[in-house]
This record gives structure tokens, sequence and C-alpha cells, in this order.
């Protein structure tokens, strides 16, 4: 798919269309981050997903070589528990030697870690989930907000707020590009980003089922059987909303948390993501584990490769705003000129 979709997001990190996958627990490999570069989009591996650094930086080389040359992104989630922060820096640096320059930052307190990518001369993407933590990452230097609201698949922080309201809210707001995450799944979503006077969309649920995704059949064949009132919100009382795939695991973490309980260690291994990745993603039981997932998997009709998820959303896209064009009267701009002069 032509680069039709020009916006300050695409200009800034060199890609063809205004879209950014997230970087996804367990799931954004070099494989389907050099599928999302590929496909024109950009994408990040998430070191916490790799059992050591060694495994990682193979991550990165094959990264590397399968996206030729192109730019590729790293994300480093920031958690609000320092010492699971003590492996950020060697990731950073594991990232940078391989010649990594993008980066997607998420989570608590990003300033110093915004300030070390900057001396290295990397652009930062901050993903926040209410607008004054992105209009500090953005006091803080960050070169682009990734704005998600309540819909995000995985962690959308306390925010209650939905996309629509965030794109609305951060209008005027920002100087730097602003993306818009949560829910999106379709081209005319891209468009109301866009119209909304934003830089483009984040995604992660709807890619979930393309073909460059390692997970077992069976999962991505029973996302596909999803609707839009298949994930749930938990973990709110813990001040720690994550958003999930409604199975037996999240009504069992569900009853916990409606019994009262207020530590995470009340969850045991229900809640742990190695749960996740084992009998969820690598053996398809589906029903074991807190798998993240957002509403838009609504969307997903089949499986196929990420190419097509990309060029279907910006076609729909195109089609959209072309849609709009055609209701708007050609002496309509004129008009609300005329109108603002007179007031
Ligand atoms: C399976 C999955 C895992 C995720 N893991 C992470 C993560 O490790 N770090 C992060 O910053 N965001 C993570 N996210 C959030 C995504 O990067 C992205 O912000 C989100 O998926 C966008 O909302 P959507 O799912 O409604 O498209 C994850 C989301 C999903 C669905």
């Amino acid at each position: 798919m032509a680069a039709v979709l020009r916006t300050r997001i695409t200009q800034l990190l060199g890609i063809d269309h205004p879209i950014l996958g997230g970087g996804l627990m367990w799931l954004s490999d070099a494989r389907y981050v050099a599928a999302l570069v590929n496909a024109g989009c950009m994408g990040f591996i998430t070191p916490r997903s790799y059992a050591s650094e060694a495994d990682f930086r193979d991550a990165l080389a094959l990264c590397a070589e399968l996206t030729h040359g192109k730019p590729f992104g790293v994300n480093l989630t920031l958690s609000h528990r320092p010492e699971a922060n003590a492996m950020v820096p060697r990731w950073m640096d594991a990232a940078l030697a391989q010649g990594v320059r993008i980066f997607e930052t998420a989570g608590h307190a990003p300033a110093e870690l915004i300030a070390a990518l900057h001396r290295a001369n990397a652009i930062v993407v901050h993903k926040a989930s209410s607008i004054r933590h992105a209009l500090s990452a953005e006091r803080a230097g960050a070169d682009a907000i990734a704005l998600v609201g309540m819909e995000e698949g995985g962690h959308p922080g306390t925010n209650e707020l939905p996309t629509m309201l965030m794109g609305a809210l951060a209008q005027g707001q920002f100087s730097v590009p602003v993306v818009l995450g949560g829910g999106i799944g379709r081209g005319r979503q891209l468009a109301a980003a866009l119209a909304q006077g934003l830089d483009g969309v984040l995604i992660g649920s709807r890619f979930l089922v393309c073909e460059e995704i390692r997970t077992h059949p069976r999962y991505k064949e029973h996302l596909l059987t999803c609707d839009e009132h298949s994930t749930v919100r938990l973990l709110q009382s813990l001040g720690s909303t994550w958003r999930v795939l409604r199975n037996e695991t999240a009504r069992q973490v569900q009853a916990i948390e409606q019994a009262g309980a207020r530590d995470h260690a009340a969850f045991g291994d229900l809640i742990s993501g190695t749960t996740t990745r084992d009998r969820c993603y690598a053996q398809g039981d589906w029903q074991q584990g807190m798998a993240s997932l957002g509403p838009s998997i609504a969307f997903a009709r089949r499986i196929e490769p990420l190419q097509a998820i990309v060029d279907g959303l910006v076609a729909e896209a195109v089609q959209a705003i072309a849609a709009l064009r055609a209701i708007t009267a050609t002496d309509a701009l004129d008009a609300m000129n005329s109108m603002e002069q007179k007031r």
C-alpha cells in the first residue's frame, strides 16, 4: 500500500502509514515487529518477554536482518516497583548498540529514561493513559505521545475515559505529534483520529490475529469468536487495572477481587505472566492466564498476514476521508471563514 496518509508521526518516524503497533508482552518479538515495519508501520520489541539479555540481543539482531536496515523500535515499560526496572538501562544499551533509535516508553515516571534516550539521540514515543501524564511526558521531552483510552488491551491505568473523548481532550494541548490508542480496529477510526487533528493511531488487540503473531492456533481461532463484550477490566481496586480476555482465570481473579483482596499476593499464580505465556499462548488453552485484550478484537474476522490488515485499515481510512469530502459543500470553508470574521 502506497504512503497515502502523511502526518507528523510518519515524518518523525520515517514510516509510510500513521499506525504504530504497541509493544505486546510475550508477543511483540522480532518476527512480528519486522512484519509491522515491513508493512510500513512502526513496531516495538518488548525486552521483558525474553528470559535473558542474550535472548533479547538475538531478537534485536534477527529483527535488523528481517527489516533489511529499516528502523524498528523497542518498548521500555517502567514498573512502579523500582526493583522491576533494574534491567531497563541494560535493555536500552543493548538496543542502542544494535542501532535502534526509536523507543516506546510506558509506565511510571519516565523523565529520567527519556533524558537518557535523548542523550543517545533516540526518538521517544511515550504512552500515557491520561492527559495529565501525557503533558508531563511532553514537558520531560517526549518527541511524541501515544494517548490511550480505557478500551486499551493490557494496562490502561486508572483512567476511566474512552479513547474518543481522550482524543478530543488532547486537541490544542500538545505541540508534539499525538497518536490515539485503545479500541482501534477499523480504518474509519484512523480517519476519525486524523479528523480530531491527531497524527495517527496505536494498535495492539486488532493485530493479535495476524499470521506473524506467535501464539497457538487454538488461541487465535478463539479470538475470532470474540466480540466487543469478550474482555473485562480487573484489578482496579489494587490500582493496577488490567483489561483481559474473559476466561476462567479472569472469572477467578474477579471473584477474589470482589471478595476484598487488596494485594497482588492474594491472586497467586493466577496473575502470573508465565501462566499466560505457557498455557494460553503456547498451548492454546485460552481459559487459562490473564491474556491482555481489548474490545477491538471484535473487528478481527480472519487470520491473515499483518500486511493485509494494515492495507485494509489504510484503504478504509482513505475511503472515509473521501466520503467526508463528498458531503462537504465546496464553499463550506468560505462560509465558515466568513462566519468567523463576523464574530
Ligand atoms: C497482548 C498485549 C500485551 C501488551 N503488553 C504491553 C507491554 O508489555 N507494554 C506496553 O507498554 N503495552 C502493552 N500492551 C498495550 C499495547 O501496547 C497497546 O497500547 C494497546 O494494545 C492498544 O490498545 P488496543 O489493544 O485496544 O489496540 C499490550 C497489549 C496487549 C493486547
